[in-house]
Order: structure tokens, then C-alpha cells, then sequence
């Protein structure tokens, strides 16, 4: 299966089509590098179509060899991919072609039940040259087009065809023979429209079409849209109009590419629930935890009696949190390592050792070289990444990718929160092999974490008041972060996007250890950001959290408290109220992070730094 945060760009008008799809492609290309093709409807009954493996450059340089004449004609479309499944290769590439070569399709998403789509296609003979999900829908077409009730209507075809699958998708279709028409087709993917002056456009992202017009109508959940050079209609699956909702975009070139934002990294805080669904999708299944690669026996997970996550950075506090989820549901200790520690103090390892190896990135050094002394001493290595085919992964038992997207900031956000909700499948999955959990047991823990991208989206209503504080806190002198339980790894990321993004003194303790040495550092003035646990999960510690807070605000501090909607106990001793919604105790993080992050980022934005790209820090880190 192939492709979920990809960009895709369509067009009928009067230009060259190479050039405002390739434009369109290079505005979208933070979706995905992985591949990029294109299909251009020449006008003479043919399609152009070339693909190319790799950067959008490889794609335009391909064109120049095969020479522009080859790509007239005013209408076509385009892809950029990001791999998550399967190898980032020629053939894998996108537009897809049916059997007669004329229908082209390219798709941003995940067919979830392609598998029976393809068998079925192979029992009628198709053969298919890909190994993507995607290529399927293009046969489909092809099929509804060549007979049956949509004989001849490009858009019925695809109505008939979409209807038929699940999972999420913005799929573009074009027909060599109706060089006048492309159709669009959306569920959980994002497509818009761009109304020009006789040009019509279909996009993943305002974008891609910006610097032509600024009219836009978004597409609703299952919906079509037919588009011609003069216009656009907008139906359901079945073919009924529905009413669009058509808007403006007041963005600039630069932030368009940002998704209106100033920086790409609050893009990517508010992508947060996308992308935890993402993660999500497709990874439990029947009653249980599908891993994208497993290269273990049932018998040897069964058979683990001791639990090592290795990360680095964010994805060591990704890392703190998996312990908490897996020693509770799995019984089996864990231990937490930083992996540029771990290898040099010759850890314990055996066969029924497992090492959980996190890396967004899949490359850093340090993760990478503890995962070879793990494998050395015959541990099993389990990876979670988000960048597919990357070194971990491949030098790993088992895999499990994060799926959710290219992250462009340098300081991770959406790849955290991807990864605990990884990190807990991991403990699910184990719970299962060792018959911890009974499968509804498992089932309601899941359904918990596939609850969360809504909780997250409710979280990031609190943004403007968090930016608003950033404004007030841009010249404190140092900040500490407090919490216990799994608000103490938040703690510590909340300190930690502080120091990489606005380069202030930050420090994260857990609550508890205060009284031993940090309260020293309260000074009048200071601020102090407080997690609160779940009052009704852990009222224990709530309390003792209470007492934290009046210790520190007796000696001066200013409380910046993180609580959950409704508890009213902490009112009275916050400075500063951040409102989070109830969610289960081990799920909280990934909520409460969100603020943090936003604080962050506004800090540093404030202060005049570069928001995505902080010094002296890179994205991925290759050496040891
Ligand atoms: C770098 C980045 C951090 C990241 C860490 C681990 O230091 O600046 O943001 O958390 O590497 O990266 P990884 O790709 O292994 O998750």
C-alpha cells in the first residue's frame, strides 16, 4: 500500500498544462518528494504521462529529455508523493493507467480495501503493473467507463468506482478521450477547487494554484467534482448536486505554502489530529495490532521478558511514555534509554530482549548504533519511524510507521504525538501476544486512542490564548515545567521545545522531586508551567500536584497551570488557566503537549528567531 500525504494538482484552461501542473507540483512538494509524475491530456485522443522516482527535479528533468513537445495541451494533472508503504520507485509511481492506457489516476490517501479490489480485477485477468493501492481505482474506472450505467461519463464512473471504497482519498481522474473534463472525487483527504478566469484548477492545497486565483470552493466529505475549463459542479457519489461552499484566500504565496500560517511548524501542531489518525489507520484490525513489517514469530513476542526503548530527543519523551502504557498492559519491565547512552554502558540483552528503536527521521546515528548492539546480543528490534525504507527500519525485526507526513520544523510536533499513539499500539500488540489483555479489552483501549484526533482538535482551540501568553512570557529569564506520572515526560518536552526553538532556560522536573533541590530556583516572577493529572484518573496525585502548586506560588512563582476542563480544586492557584479536555490518564500527553508546543513556537517567533529552523539544531542528526 502506498501513499498517504501526497500533493496532487489538476488543471483545464487555457495555458500549458506542463507548466502550471509542474508549478503546481513544486508549491506542493512539502507533501511528499518521494516520486512525482504527471498525465496531460493532449487533445488528440492520448495521454502524455512520465514519472520519476525521487525529487520533482528528477520528474523535470525526464520532460527535457523526452522534449516539451511531447507535453502540449492545456489540461492535465499531477502528483508528488510521500511513501509510507512499499518502495519510493518508478513504477510505484503515480498518475496510474488502466489497461487501455486511457484513464489516469492519481490518488493521495489509503484504499483500505484494495486488497479484494485487486483480487477481484485479477480474477477477471487485469493485470496490474504496481504494487500500490491506487492503481486499482484506475481499472475500476476504466472498467464503469467502457460499459455498464456510466458508459461514457467520466464522472459517473468515478462515482460508481468511489463509492466502492474505504479508507481515505482525493482521487483525480482524467480520460485521454474527454480532454475537456477532469474529475475529482474526496473522503478524509483534502481537495479544493480554484475558480479561474476560463481555467479551472483541483488541488490538495490552495497552493498549488494561488498565484492564478484566489477563488476557491473546498469539497464536503464523499463528494465529486466535475471540472471544465469554464466552470465546475459539485454531486454526491450518486450524481446529486450539493451546495459548495466557495471562498477567498487572503494568504500570500509564501504562507499559502504554510497553509496560512507563518511558519510550517504551526501548520504542523494543527495537522496533529490528521496525523493521529494517519498513524492510526489501518493498524488494528480484527480484533488486534497490525505492524506494518513483522519479521518476528508470535512465539519469540510471546516469549519477551524485558523491554528497551531507545530515542533521541523528542522521540526519548515519545519513549518515557511507552514505558508507563506498556508496564501497565503488558506486565513486562521497561527501561528508557537515551540511545547515545545505551550501547556504552553494555546493557543486558538476550533473545527475549525486545528494543524499541523511535526515529522520525529513521537515520539518526545514535538510535541506529544502539539498534546494532542490540542485534549483535540477538535482541529483536522493533522500529517506529515515520520515513519509510529509512536505515532503522530496515535494520529492524519489525516496523511500525508513524504515517504521519513530512514534517518540515525542525523541532518535532506532530511526529510526537504520532509516535505515542505508535509506542501504545506497541504495548497493545505485546499485550496481546502475551494473552495480558482479552481481545475486548484491547478493542476498548484502542477505540480510547482512535478518540484522540478529536480531543486533539479541541485542545488546539486554546492556540490564540496560548499565543497571546507568549507574548507576556518572551522575556522571562528562565521557565520550569512541572508534572507527574506521563505529565512528567511532558514536562520535560514542554523544556526542551523552549530551549531548541527560543533559545531560553528551560527545565522540566517531575512535580514530586521539586521539594528536593528546584524549588530553589523559584524566584518571584517565575514562570512555572504545571501539568495537572486527570482529576478523576489519578485523584491521588491531583491532590499532591495541588500542594506542588501552593509551595511554588508562596515563594513567588507565576503558575501557568494545564488542567483538565471542569477542574475547579486548581482554579484558585493558577496564574494562568489552560483548559485541556478530560481524556484518559496514559492518553493525556497527548493533549497537553499541544500548548506547549504553541508556546513555544510563539516564544521563539516573538523573540525574532527562525521558527522552523532553530541554530545549530538539524532535522535529522547523522552523526554519533
Ligand atoms: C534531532 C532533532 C530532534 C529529534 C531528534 C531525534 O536532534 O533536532 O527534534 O527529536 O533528532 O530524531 P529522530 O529522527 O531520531 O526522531
Amino acid at each position: 500500500m502506498l501513499g498517504r500525504v501526497c500533493g496532487i494538482v489538476g488543471y483545464l484552461g487555457h495555458r500549458s498544462a506542463l507548466d502550471v501542473v509542474l508549478q503546481g507540483l513544486g508549491r506542493l512538494e512539502y507533501r511528499g518528494y518521494d516520486s512525482a509524475g504527471i498525465a496531460l491530456l493532449d487533445g488528440d485522443g492520448s495521454l502524455a504521462v512520465q514519472r520519476s522516482a525521487g525529487a520533482l527535479s528528477n520528474l523535470e528533468q525526464r520532460v527535457a529529455e523526452d522534449g516539451r513537445e511531447h507535453f502540449v495541451g492545456t489540461g492535465g494533472m499531477g502528483h508528488t508523493r510521500w511513501a509510507t508503504h512499499g518502495a519510493p520507485t518508478d513504477r510505484n509511481a503515480h498518475p496510474h493507467r488502466d489497461s487501455t492506457g486511457k484513464v489516469a489516476v492519481v490518488h493521495n490517501g489509503i484504499i483500505e480495501n484494495f486488497a479484494e479490489l485487486r483480487a477481484e480485477l485479477e480474477n477477471d485477468g487485469i493485470e496490474l503493473s504496481s504494487d500500490t493501492d491506487s492503481e486499482v481505482v484506475a481499472h475500476l474506472v476504466g472498467r464503469a467507463y467502457a460499459a455498464g450505467p456510466a458508459a461514457g461519463d467520466l464522472t459517473a464512473a468515478l462515482g460508481i468506482v468511489a463509492a466502492r471504497l474505504s479508507g481515505a482519498f482525493t482521487l483525480v481522474v482524467t480520460h485521454a478521450d474527454q480532454h475537456d473534463k477532469i474529475v475529482a472525487a474526496r473522503r478524509s483527504s483534502p481537495l479544493v477547487v480554484g475558480v479561474g478566469e476560463g481555467e479551472t484548477f483541483v488541488a490538495s492545497d490552495v497552493a498549488a494554484f494561488i498565484e492564478h486565483t484566489r477563488n476557491a470552493v473546498e469539497l464536503g466529505q464523499d463528494q465529486l467534482v466535475t471540472i471544465t475549463r469554464d466552470g465546475y459542479l459539485v454531486t454526491d457519489f450518486a450524481g446529486t448536486e450539493v451546495e459548495t461552499r466557495p471562498f477567498s484566500v487572503d494568504w500570500d504565496l509564501s504562507a499559502a505554502e504554510k497553509g496560512g500560517h507563518d511558519y510550517f511548524m504551526l501548520k504542523e501542531i494543527e495537522e496533529q489530529p490528521e496525523a493521529l489518525s494517519n498513524t492510526l489507520r489501518g493498524h488494528f484490525a480484527d480484533g488486534g495490532v497490525v505492524l506494518d513489517e513483522q519479521r518476528i514469530s508470535e512465539q519469540d513476542l510471546r516469549d519477551i521478558n524485558k523491554v528497551f526503548v531507545v530515542a533521541c530527543g523528542t522521540a526519548y519523551h515519545s519513549g518515557l511514555l511507552a514505558k508507563y502504557a506498556i508496564e501497565h498492559w503488558c506486565r513486562i519491565p521497561v527501561e528508557v534509554e537515551l540511545a547515545s547512552e545505551f550501547r556504552y554502558r553494555d546493557p543486558v540483552l538476550g533473545r527475549d530482549t525486545l528494543v524499541v528503536a523511535i526515529s522520525q527521521s529513521g537515520e539518526t546515528a545514535d538510535t541506529l548504533e544502539a539498534v546494532r548492539h542490540a542485534r549483535t546480543q540477538h535482541a529483536r528490534v522493533l522500529a517506529i519511524s515515520n520515513t519509510n525504507g529509512s536505515q532503522i527500519p530496515r535494520e529492524s525485526d519489525a516496523v511500525l510507521y508513524t504515517h504521519a507526513g513530512p514534517e518540515i520544523g525542525v523541532a518535532a510536533t506532530k511526529t510526537f504525538l504520532a509516535q505515542i499513539a505508535a509506542n501504545y499500539l506497541v504495548g497493545l500488540a505485546l499485550a496481546q501476544a502475551r494473552g495480558t489483555k482479552y481481545t475486548d479489552e484491547l478493542e476498548h483501549e484502542f477505540a480510547e486512542l482512535a478518540a484522540m484526533p478529536d480531543a486533539v482538535r479541541s485542545v488546539l482551540e486554546t492556540v490564540p490564548q496560548v499565543r497571546e501568553l507568549a507574548t507576556r512570557m518572551c522575556d522571562a529569564k528562565a521557565v520550569l515545567f512541572l508534572g507527574r506520572h506521563v505529565g512528567y515526560p511532558v514536562a520535560l518536552e514542554g523544556a526542551l521545545k523552549l530551549k531548541e526553538l527560543a533559545y531560553m532556560h528551560a527545565e522540566g522536573f517531575a512535580a514530586g522531586e521539586l521539594k528536593h533541590g528546584p524549588i530553589a530556583l523559584i524566584e518571584d516572577g517565575l514562570p512555572v508551567v504545571v501539568q495537572m493529572p486527570s482529576l478523576k484518573g489519578h485523584s491521588q496525585l491531583h491532590a499532591k500536584l495541588l500542594s506542588n502548586i501552593r509551595e511554588i506560588q508562596a515563594r513567588g512563582a507565576r503558575t501557568i497551570v494545564i488542567a483538565e476542563e471542569g477542574d475547579e480544586a486548581v482554579r484558585p492557584f493558577a496564574d494562568e488557566l489552560i483548559e485541556i479536555p478530560a481524556v484518559p490518564t496514559l492518553l493525556q500527553p497527548l493533549v497537553s503537549t499541544v500548548p506547549l508546543q504553541v508556546l513555544a513556537a510563539e516564544i521563539a517567533r516573538h523573540r525574532g528567531y527562525d521558527v522552523d529552523k532553530p541554530r545549530n539544531l538539524a532535522k535529522s542528526v547523522t552523526v554519533e
